[in-house]
């Protein structure tokens, strides 16, 4: 009923800009992925992306051992449309910190393999040995299906915002961060903005035409008041070898 309730709620808004604040809906993106966080009797969404067969990358946030995360949602940029496949085990970086938030990265394995096709399809990650991409002011792509606080809590199309990467400077303005490790990214035009619910979602660039994963949504305050702060993200490259690590990919 409730999920009813919601879905009525977006589609009366269809083609609104309900969420990830100023975003654009989003059709192509078979390597998205959605799972709900449950704590206690709290429940979150958080965004992730698709990188195997067997894998999805997330933010270490979501990868607590103290969460449950029983199934993800693939399939798809609509809500409605996706399945759900089951989650045999998470992983955080060894490393990760909530104060000041670093090493937020995160491996969902699934219990078995997904069949590709032209809605689930994996990203490509940057390449063993990559460094420091995206560069800065490269343009990317961040993608969600969060909401927009006071304006709606899900929405059922993925929704788009476009941002390039800030300089480490603004980024150290708004955050305490590590350049090798995270960087920030931002739209200056539209300021469009990620929310709360896209948390783990992909940053995407171009590289020779191939889409390539190279960011984790790891922080946002999505605040209507401070519409011009820069997202927060984790830079895959950094922990390429890691991943490598974890699941052979
Ligand atoms: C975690 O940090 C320690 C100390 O800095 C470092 O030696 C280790 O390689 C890090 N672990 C990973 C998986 O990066
Ligand atoms: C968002 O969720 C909260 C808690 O379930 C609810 O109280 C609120 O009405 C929802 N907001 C919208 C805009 O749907």
């Amino acid at each position: 009923m409730k999920l009813h309730i919601i879905f009525l709620v977006l589609t009366a808004s269809a083609l609104s800009t309900e969420a990830i604040r100023n975003g654009q809906i989003w059709q192509d993106a078979p390597y998205m992925a959605r799972f709900v966080v449950s704590f206690g009797i709290t429940n979150l969404e958080a965004g992730g992306s698709i990188f195997s067969h067997r894998h999805i990358l997330i933010t270490g946030v979501f990868a607590d051992p103290v969460l449950t995360v029983p199934n993800v949602w693939v399939g798809g940029s609509t809500r409605t449309t996706q399945r759900a496949v089951a989650v045999q085990s998470r992983a955080r970086h060894p490393n990760f910190s909530l104060f000041p938030l670093t090493n937020d990265i995160g491996i969902v394995t699934l219990n078995a393999d997904l069949v590709f096709d032209r809605f689930v399809r994996p990203i490509a990650l940057p390449p063993l040995g990559t460094s420091m991409i995206p560069y800065d002011n490269e343009q990317g792509t961040a993608l969600g299906f969060g909401g927009v606080p006071g304006v709606a809590n899900t929405t059922e199309h993925l929704q788009a915002a476009f941002m390039r990467a800030t300089t480490p400077a603004r980024c150290n303005s708004f955050f305490q961060h590590s350049v090798a490790q995270q960087f920030c990214a931002e739209d200056a035009r539209l300021r469009s903005e990620v929310c709360v619910g896209d948390i783990g979602g992909p940053f995407v660039v171009l590289r020779r035409g191939e889409e390539v994963l190279v960011g984790v949504i790891s922080l946002d305050f999505c605040d209507a008041t401070f519409p011009s702060e820069p997202a927060l993200f984790t830079r895959v490259s950094a922990y390429r070898t890691w991943i490598n690590q974890v699941t052979s990919v």
